[in-house]
């Protein structure tokens, strides 16, 4: 075990730091900046079923659910198709209308999960067309549905899942990127530029490890606290879902994620100075929201750890810790914003002496209802 985990004292650890290698792994082959092409099979041979699709579905759960959240806002605002991102234990169960007309996303790490595996079942018995996000090849998931894509992230031991998490955006954008190509909402310069960043963000997710000493230091200063909140808008606000979920994971710490502008709705009387709130604030679009935000926590006496895009100085002024993260194009920040969230959180686990790698009551595939 000691060599599976190759030098690291956890396999979380290890696929966290696996990360850049592990989205490289994810769209090479696939994307061809110099041919400007994204090639996929299983898009490229059903691509009529996504560009006359009337919406999209995403069913998933836990983590692969955030990500589907994330790919919400990625294929509406790039793709304009319309999107709805479903709990597969409640899909299944709620008597969805679906028709042959929609295309079902289903995302999951393992493939085996058991309430993805039903709702995939039911939306072919209606008709709809079927495509699965898969990390394990020729699982259960894998073999159900129709096509499908791998994210290739290799094998994910750790039970609170991160390489997934990543790989799965990844390949969500890589299909949103083609079809608004197809579907001539983007020019080639457009497309060319998103593939460019795309090819940029390993390296940009490398220099965001380098934060690890700093994340350490602050996870050091919360490691007791009982409560924490997450709070991201746009693009961002499944991160603070899946940064709060990271937390509870795997050290037991009660941790709510929110957007940011639903906190004046209910978790802001919960704010005093014993409440870290964990800010996700790149200077992208909502950037000046999120400002008046952080001010609203800060006159609370609320304890503000920000994760900015380097060089932020107003953020800087305001927050108690702030970790920098490179700039990138909006829709591809969850690919950075995530990783100082996974790191706090392993941190904060192991200062607390938990079993990071497998937390109580836990499993790493579901495979029961
Ligand atoms: C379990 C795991 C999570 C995972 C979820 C969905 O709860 O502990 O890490 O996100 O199942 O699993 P899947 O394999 O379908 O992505």
């Amino acid at each position: 075990e000691q060599i599976e985990k190759g030098g690291y004292e956890h396999f979380m650890l290890k696929e966290i730091y696996e990360q850049p290698r592990a989205i490289l792994d994810t769209y090479r082959g696939r994307l061809l900046s110099q041919q400007g092409l994204i090639k996929m099979a299983g898009i490229d041979q059903n691509l009529e079923k996504f560009q006359n699709a009337n919406r999209i579905i995403i069913v998933a759960c836990g983590t692969s659910w955030h990500a589907g959240l994330v790919a919400e806002y990625i294929f509406e605002d790039l793709a304009r198709i319309p999107v709805e991102v479903e709990y597969a234990s409640e899909f299944r169960y709620r008597n969805p209308v679906i028709t042959d007309k929609d295309v079902l996303i289903a995302i999951s790490q393992s493939g085996e999960t058991a309430d993805t595996l039903a709702a995939i079942k039911l939306a072919k018995e209606k008709g709809a067309f079927v495509f699965g996000v898969c990390n394990v090849v020729g699982s259960s998931i894998a073999r159900e549905t129709d096509a499908g894509a791998y994210t290739h992230a290799g094998p994910e031991i750790g039970v609170a899942s991160t390489k997934a998490f990543t790989t799965q955006i990844t390949v969500l954008m890589l299909i949103a990127l083609k079809l608004a190509m197809k579907k001539g909402i983007f020019s080639q310069s457009k497309f060319h530029e998103f593939l460019t960043e795309l090819e940029n963000i390993p390296s940009k997710v490398e220099q965001t490890l380098k934060q690890d000493k700093l994340v350490k230091e602050i996870a050091a200063v919360y490691k007791d606290s009982p409560n924490c909140l997450y709070l991201g808008r746009g693009y961002n606000f499944p991160v603070a879902l899946e940064g709060a979920l990271k937390l509870k994971e795997i050290s037991y710490i009660h941790a709510e994620g929110y957007p940011a502008a639903e906190m004046k709705h209910g978790p802001i009387a919960l704010i005093d100075e014993q409440m870290p709130v964990i800010v996700i604030a790149p200077k992208k679009g909502h950037y000046e929201k999120l400002i008046s935000n952080i001010q609203e926590i800060k006159s609370r006496k609320g304890k503000i750890i920000a994760v900015v895009t380097e060089g932020d100085t107003s953020i800087r002024e305001l927050a108690d810790h702030v970790i920098g993260i490179p700039d990138t194009l909006e829709s591809l920040t969850p690919l950075l914003t995530t990783i100082p969230l996974q790191l706090l959180s392993y941190h904060i686990a192991v200062m607390r002496g938990c079993n990071v790698d497998q937390p109580r009551n836990l499993a790493k595939s579901v495979t029961v209802e």
